[in-house]
């Protein structure tokens, strides 16, 4: 008995090292010290032994016992370690290895230069404003000295989509709606950049849909050269220090004097290139000190009130800042050009 009790011990021990798994080790512990195990088995028999033997032999049971339990406690705590161990190495992180880079969309040029022109004129006490893109033929046109059958409505050919409604083919109705809000009092000071659309075909220089940014000043005693100081600031801040600016004489009906306003060529500085094509000036914008009719329709007095107006498009300014040779660029939206106006700020 004592002989096959040692066995027991040795076999139960011997696969207890052996087991790889906390399933086999909890097999192994059920058959062997389960109830209905060998060992169990051999203390059933010791109702043959004698008196003497029997307390013996329930010690040495015991023994086995305790040590086969204290081997498969051993056992488990060195298997929840490996498998713990193991878990750990399954899940490294290679803390070296380098990040996914993390894409950062940026502004789109046009975008650009509106923020940059609104920046400016806000520094010097402007407000941005803004206007319908569906206009009516009164805010487009009449409102701005351009009755019906004004042959200077010949000067843009527009999208018509009722007898009255258009899109509007400048951001001047701003100006006629804006005044009106201000019921004859002023100052107004005004920067209002807007989508307009004419019946242009599209080539490289022309776009039936592109961008304006108008300006507007109303005020007691404002003049000319309150109209040629600011764009003279506008044209420095936007160019460089460098620039000068020239004005020539020019034609809106809803301005009187009206000028064109070019700056000294950026690419030659003057002595001339094909960008300003030998002269060695570019145009940039038109302006103007405002029509009294337009004044006295949106309701100033323009016996009281005088102002200037000043109207650009930033496709070109991007163009001449940027080096953008197509407008359609601006449109297409193609990401390797976008990608070159990433700001990192
Ligand atoms: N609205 C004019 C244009 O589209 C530009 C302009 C604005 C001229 C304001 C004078 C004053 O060409």
């Amino acid at each position: 008995m004592e002989q096959r009790l040692k066995e027991l011990e040795q076999e139960a021990i011997q696969k207890v090292q052996t087991a790889s798994s906390l399933k086999e080790l909890n097999d192994v512990r059920v058959a062997y010290l389960g109830k209905k195990g060998p060992i169990t088995e051999v203390l059933r028999g010791m109702g043959k032994l004698s008196a003497e033997e029997r307390p013996k032999m329930g010690a040495l049971v015991n023994e086995v016992r305790e040590h086969i339990s204290a081997e498969i406690e051993t056992k488990q705590v060195a298997l929840e370690e490996q498998a713990i161990q193991e878990k750990l190495a399954g899940e490294t992180i290679d803390v070296t290895l380098p990040g996914r880079p993390v894409k950062v969309g940026n502004h789109h040029p046009l975008t650009r230069v509106v923020e940059e022109v609104e920046d400016l004129f806000i520094s010097m006490g402007y407000e941005v404003a803004e206007g319908p893109e569906v206009e009516t033929d009164y805010y487009n046109f009449e409102a701005l000295n351009l009755p019906k059958g004004h042959p200077a409505r010949d000067m843009q050919d527009s999208f018509y989509i009722t007898e009255e409604m258009l899109l509007r083919t400048h951001t001047s109705p701003v100006q006629a709606r804006t005044m009106e809000k201000h019921k004859g009092k002023g100052p107004v000071k005004i920067i209002c950049p807007g989508k307009v659309y004419r019946r242009d075909s599209d080539d490289a220089t022309h776009s039936h849909q592109f961008t304006q940014i108008e300006g507007l000043v109303i005020d007691r005693n404002i003049q000319m050269s309150d109209l040629k100081g600011t764009l003279n600031v506008f044209a420095k801040k936007m160019f460089g220090e460098e620039r000068e600016i020239r004005l020539r004489p020019s034609f809106f009906p809803f301005t009187e004097p009206s000028v064109e306003m070019d700056i000294s060529c950026k690419i030659c500085g003057g002595s001339g290139c094909n960008v300003c094509k030998g002269t060695g000036w570019i145009e940039i914008l038109g302006a103007g000190m405002v029509h009294p009719n337009v004044l006295e329709m949106a309701g100033f007095d323009p016996n009281e009130y005088t102002g200037f107006a000043f109207g650009m498009g930033p496709e070109r300014i991007a163009m001449l800042k940027y080096g953008i040779e197509d407008i359609r660029q601006y449109y297409t939206n193609d990401i390797r050009l976008l990608r070159q106006f990433a700001v990192h700020e």
